[in-house]
């Protein structure tokens, strides 16, 4: 496995009015070509603010980042804006929860993806061959005709698909995904997680899929990363994950799996809310909701320990002693 992306150490804090909010703190992952990594958290555990600063995309610039942002081998952290241009869109493309805010509403969708692939290079009959092209791979019914109309003719399904065809039509190695059918539908995420799957076997494009929800991680991610209040506190594959969650929070977030539909099955079912943390002390970020911690827990950081294979947890508590 050829590693794509790799965060070392990374810690992202934003200015705010009472001091610097820690929402990213050491976070070491790495994503290897032709995968799905998931990061799973409830809101507010810094998977966009990870996803930002990768794009480096970070909207209000009050953000201090710290670490290194590996990709390729480069530094992310280190390039200057115009080699950040050239590699956002081209090597790492990014789709968010509303492809709205993405989209130019005055233009229809089909220009839009042929003004992308224009980008590099092509001439505008290609442009418009690949666009329908792409169209039909993300499993648009009838491509031609969903290319002459605008955004606010699409269902938000629809709309996500022009966004996902707009990303690929420059073949990144990267795909951010950032809760990619949060809003949308049951059916409709179901169709968009199988058309990503199917894109990361045809294509081998890597895909960083950002996830409050751990029911649609199962049947798409290979590798899953749980974050929780800025940290990971447990990765591996979605295997070793699903057949033995081992921190605390991730068991929780496994109870709390949606079953029929979204409504049912949100994570706020687990009591209490991630902090937001602007005085950083020792101990575990997540002790104040958790059912087995100690004193230790609230005053020392937990360790990192070996689950076997290339499973990792960071707890004080063993998972066979609980
Ligand atoms: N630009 C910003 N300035 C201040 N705080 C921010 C900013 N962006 C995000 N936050 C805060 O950082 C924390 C992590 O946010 P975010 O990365 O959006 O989490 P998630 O995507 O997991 O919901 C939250 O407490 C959020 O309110
Ligand atoms: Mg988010």
């Amino acid at each position: 496995m050829e590693e794509l992306l790799r965060l070392e150490k990374l810690s992202v804090e934003y200015k705010v009015q009472d001091g610097y909010l820690s929402a990213v703190k050491d976070v070491d992952l790495s994503v290897n070509r032709g995968e799905v990594l998931a990061i799973v958290g409830e809101s507010g555990c810094g998977k966009s603010t990870i996803a930002h600063a990768v794009m480096r995309l970070l909207p209000l610039h009050n953000e201090r980042i710290t670490g290194r942002i590996l990709f390729e081998g480069t530094d992310l952290t280190q390039l200057s804006d115009a080699e950040m241009i050239a590699i956002r869109g081209k090597k790492i493309g990014m789709i968010f929860q509303n492809p709205l805010d993405s989209l130019n509403p005055v233009y229809r969708v089909g220009r839009q993806v042929e003004e992308a692939i224009l980008l590099d290079g092509k001439d505008m009959a290609t442009a418009m061959r690949e666009t329908e092209q792409l169209f039909a791979d993300v499993r648009m019914p009838d491509p031609a005709s969903q290319m002459q109309r605008f955004p606010y003719e699409l269902s938000g399904g629809m709309r996500q698909r022009v966004m996902i065809a707009m990303m690929l039509s420059r073949y990144p190695d990267l795909l951010i995904a950032d809760e990619p059918t949060t809003a949308l539908d049951v059916t409709i995420e179901a169709q968009i997680m199988d058309i990503l799957t199917k894109l990361k076997v045809e294509r081998n494009t890597a895909i960083l899929l950002i996830t409050h929800n751990f029911g649609i991680v199962a049947e798409t991610a290979d590798r899953i990363a749980v974050m929780y209040a800025g940290q990971l506190v447990e990765q591996g594959s979605v295997y070793e994950i699903f057949a033995q969650p081992a921190h605390p929070y991730t068991e929780k977030l496994m109870q709390a799996l949606p079953r029929q539909s979204k409504e049912e099955g949100r994570l706020e079912t687990i009591d209490g809310t991630v902090p937001r943390l602007t005085q950083v002390q020792p101990g575990c970020r997540f002790a104040n909701r958790c059912p087995y911690a100690s004193e230790t827990c609230r005053t020392q950081d937990p360790p990192t320990v070996h689950a076997g294979g290339t499973h990792y947890y960071t707890c004080h508590t063993r998972k066979e002693d609980r």
